[in-house]
This record gives C-alpha cells, structure tokens and sequence, in this order.
C-alpha cells in the first residue's frame, strides 16, 4: 500500500506540477471497506473508486492548482475542496444515502436534492425552510450549478461535477458504514469521519461479542424472504446474511438448495412451509406501495397457511419488517440511515434474536406484535440542521 501511495502522489505531483504549499493535516485510512482507497499528497488528495473507476483528485482551494487545474475524463475527474456546494440525488432507488452527510454535520453546505423523498428528519426541515431546493434530474443545466453533485448510479449520464457515492456496494455492514471517510476526503473532515466510523466500529463489535455469547447455547434460524406476484423468494445478500451472524442467528439459506418458491405450484408451497417449519424468526422483505398497509394478516394471506401450528415465528412472534421508519409511506430509512448506522441494526436483531422486551427497536418492527410505522417528519429534527448527527450507540458491556 505505502508503494502505491507513493506511485500516485508522484505521478500526481508531476501532472500538476505542484510544489507542496499547505500541509494537508489528518488522514483517514480505509480499514474494511474494499471498493475505495485514499491517497495523500502534499496539497490535494485521490480517492480511487474501484466501482466507477475513476479517480477523484481533490485538491484544496487555498493553492494556486485549486484556479489552473480542471479535470474531467474517463479516469479523473477534479474537485476543489472543502466543497463550497453541493447537492445530491434523492431520486433515484436506491438515493444516495443523506445520513453519512449527517453524522459529518454537513447538511449546511447542500443546496439541492432532486427529490424530496427521504427519511431525514432535518433535511426535511431544512427543505421546509426553503434552504434547500428540489432541483430536476433530467435537466443538466440545474445540476452544475453545484460544485459536487453526487450519485448512485454509474449508469447516469455524467457531467463533470458528478461524484460517486455507492456505500451500498460493500458486502458487509461496517465495510458499508466505512464510506463516511469518502465523503469526510471532500470536506476535510477525516478526523470527525475517523472518530465517527471508530465509535460505530466499537459499538457493532461489542455488540457481536455479547450475541456470540449468547448464541453458544441457542442460534435461532432466520429467513429473509420476500414476495413477489406468486412467488417467494430467498434472499441471499451477502450484507445480511452477515447481519443474522453478527446478531447471534444461523442462516436458513445454508440448509435450503433453491431460493424461489411458486405458491400456485402445490409441491413448491409444500416445500416453501417445509421449511419456514424448522425457522424461528422471519424477515418479510416484501416490497409494497404502502407499508402502512402491510399487517401480519398480509403476510399470513401471502405465505398462504391453513394451518400456522408448525410455525415457530408465529408461535413465539418473531415476524419482522425493516420499514419502521418510513416517510410519507413510500421512503424507508433502511436505505439511508441503517447504511451509516450498521450498529443500530444489529441492536435490533439482536433484539429480535434474545428478546428483553425492554429495547426499542430503530429501523425493524414486529408484524407479530401489530407493532406499526413510524412516520418521520421535519418536526422530529431536534438539533440544528447544520449540526452534526451524533451516532446513537446501543447499550453494550
Ligand atoms: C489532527 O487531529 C488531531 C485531533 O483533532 C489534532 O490534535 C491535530 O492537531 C491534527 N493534526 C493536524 C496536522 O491537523
Ligand atoms: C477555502 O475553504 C474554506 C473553508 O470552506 C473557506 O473558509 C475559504 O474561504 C476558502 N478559500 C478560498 C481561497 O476559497
Ligand atoms: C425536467 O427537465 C426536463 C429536461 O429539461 C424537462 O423535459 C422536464 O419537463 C422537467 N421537469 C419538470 C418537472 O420541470
Ligand atoms: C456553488 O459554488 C460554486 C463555487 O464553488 C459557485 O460558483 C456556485 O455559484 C455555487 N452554487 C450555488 C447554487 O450556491
Ligand atoms: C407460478 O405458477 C403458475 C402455475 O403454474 C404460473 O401460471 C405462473 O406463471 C407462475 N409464476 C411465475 C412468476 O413463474
Ligand atoms: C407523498 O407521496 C405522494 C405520492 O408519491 C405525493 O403525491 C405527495 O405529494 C407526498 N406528500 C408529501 C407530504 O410529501
């Protein structure tokens, strides 16, 4: 790694011709995440982002490079930081997740989203106090006005302002958390990026100790599992099957050798009860317009049982969704805030896994329980919006 480093600031320093002015103070290091890396020079920085795979030269505004450089190809695209403006894209499914910016105290600077579909208590009440404007996707022109405006998805059509933010991509939940030292590179904010991802690094890994503890006498067996037009499905992403052993659980795909289950087909049923029958807890994915609308009874219809008596998750309870927080119906903070927060999901299953009945769960709620949404809304802001977000650490010896 120290000879790569090496390797890029210098061919960076020949290309810009720069000669070091201001020290570029503390750094992050990528410890788990896999898909970026950060390197240092003397008055700019690189991120390499493997998934688009380009290099974000980033270099600071207050040396002479910052006004006589501009990059903007295939491989490297140029910025100069800390960012004055920005916006981002809500929009697309999934959005680039707004609590990273969030946790780094961020929201002042952003001045457009392009939808104002999101689970963020204080972007809304900044939206609401007209700091913020919606700005349309498919026009250009509103987009580069911004000095970022950062992405999800590399398929767009892409202006030179465009910025990649993909946390999603990582395969398990700290790697996905890791992504606050990307942004943290932009507005030099590596040591805020540094202590926030090391206290939420703490608190997860307390947390997978206690449920490894735990698990030594009981795993229970856990499903996530979601319908679609007649048929069940499997799910098998790697980020949670990782959750269900950090928290204590065993994964039913580990047993199961087909992942689609038509329930017009009676063998196929058959087979799909088999096995929700050796299953302790559920998790019901199920995609729907109106989570609002989505009970155990639609569950029950969909799994579709004469008989429930087999069913350890009905017996015990334990039928779960991760759409508790949820605005106006449609935008789940699943997306956004469980992806900075991994240490709040797993507090949740462990939760779900080694019930105490005395822990509120954040982002899942229990079907069994007819335990409902919670409606976020701009009035739930309780800081400044310009303040940072401070990582909520779940009780934890
Ligand atoms: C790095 O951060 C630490 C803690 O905030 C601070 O004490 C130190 O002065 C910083 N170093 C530089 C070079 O900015
Ligand atoms: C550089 O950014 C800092 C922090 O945002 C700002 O205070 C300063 O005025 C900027 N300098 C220039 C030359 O733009
Ligand atoms: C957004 O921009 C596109 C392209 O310029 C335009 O066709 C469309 O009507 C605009 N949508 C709104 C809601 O203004
Ligand atoms: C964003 O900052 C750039 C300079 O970095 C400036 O030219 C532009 O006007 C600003 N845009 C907004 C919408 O504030
Ligand atoms: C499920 O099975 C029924 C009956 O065989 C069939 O009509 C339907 O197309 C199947 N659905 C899917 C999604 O394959
Ligand atoms: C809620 O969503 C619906 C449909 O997407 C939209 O028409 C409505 O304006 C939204 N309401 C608020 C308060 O955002």
């Amino acid at each position: 790694m120290v000879c790569i480093q090496y390797t890029v600031s210098l061919w960076l320093q020949r290309v810009l011709g720069a000669t070091p002015t201001v020290p570029v103070g503390n750094i992050s290091q990528v410890e788990d995440a896999v898909y970026f890396r950060i390197y240092y020079g003397q008055t700019f920085k690189v991120i390499k982002n493997s998934i688009d795979g380009k290099s974000y030269l980033l270099i600071q505004n207050n040396t002479k490079t910052a006004t006589r450089t501009k990059y903007c190809t295939g491989r490297i695209k140029s910025f100069v930081i800390p960012l004055s403006n920005y916006s981002i894209d809500t929009q697309d499914f999934p959005g680039v997740p707004v609590s990273f910016f969030e946790l780094l105290g961020l929201l002042g600077n952003l001045k457009g989203i392009t939808s104002d579909s999101v689970t963020s208590e204080c972007l809304l009440k900044s939206c609401a106090g007209g700091d913020i404007a919606i700005v349309n996707k498919s026009d250009d022109q509103q987009l580069t006005q911004f000095a970022a405006h950062f992405i999800s998805n590399s398929d767009q059509q892409e202006a030179c302002n465009f910025a990649m933010f993909l946390p999603s991509a990582e395969d398990t939940p700290l790697q996905r958390a890791e992504w606050i030292k990307y942004l943290g590179v932009f507005a030099n904010m590596e040591v805020r990026a540094n202590q926030v991802y090391d206290e939420v690094k703490q608190n997860y890994m307390c947390l997978t100790n206690a449920a490894s503890s735990k698990s030594a006498s009981f795993k229970p067996v856990v499903a996530w599992i979601q319908y679609s037009e007649g048929v069940w499905y499997f799910t098998d992403e790697a980020y949670k099957m990782k959750y269900v052993q950090d928290a204590g659980g065993e994964n039913v795909d580990e047993s199961i050798n087909r992942n689609t289950y038509n329930i017009s087909i009676p063998d196929d049923l058959e087979n799909f009860h088999a096995i929700l029958c050796t299953v302790d807890v559920v998790i019901d994915e199920t995609s729907v317009d109106d989570s609002t609308q989505y009970t155990l009874a639609t569950f029950l219809r969909n799994i579709n049982v004469d008989d429930e008596s087999c069913f350890a998750f009905l017996t015990n309870q334990n039928v779960w969704r991760y759409d508790k927080r949820i605005h106006n119906s449609t935008a789940i903070d699943w997306f956004d805030g469980a992806i900075s927060q991994p240490q709040l999901v797993l507090g949740d299953l462990y939760e779900a896994f080694f019930p105490t009945g005395n822990y509120i769960t954040t982002y899942f709620r229990n079907l069994a329980k007819e335990e409902g949404i919670v409606s976020v809304g701009p009035e739930m802001c309780n800081r400044q919006s310009s303040a940072a977000m401070e990582p909520i650490l779940v009780p934890c010896q």
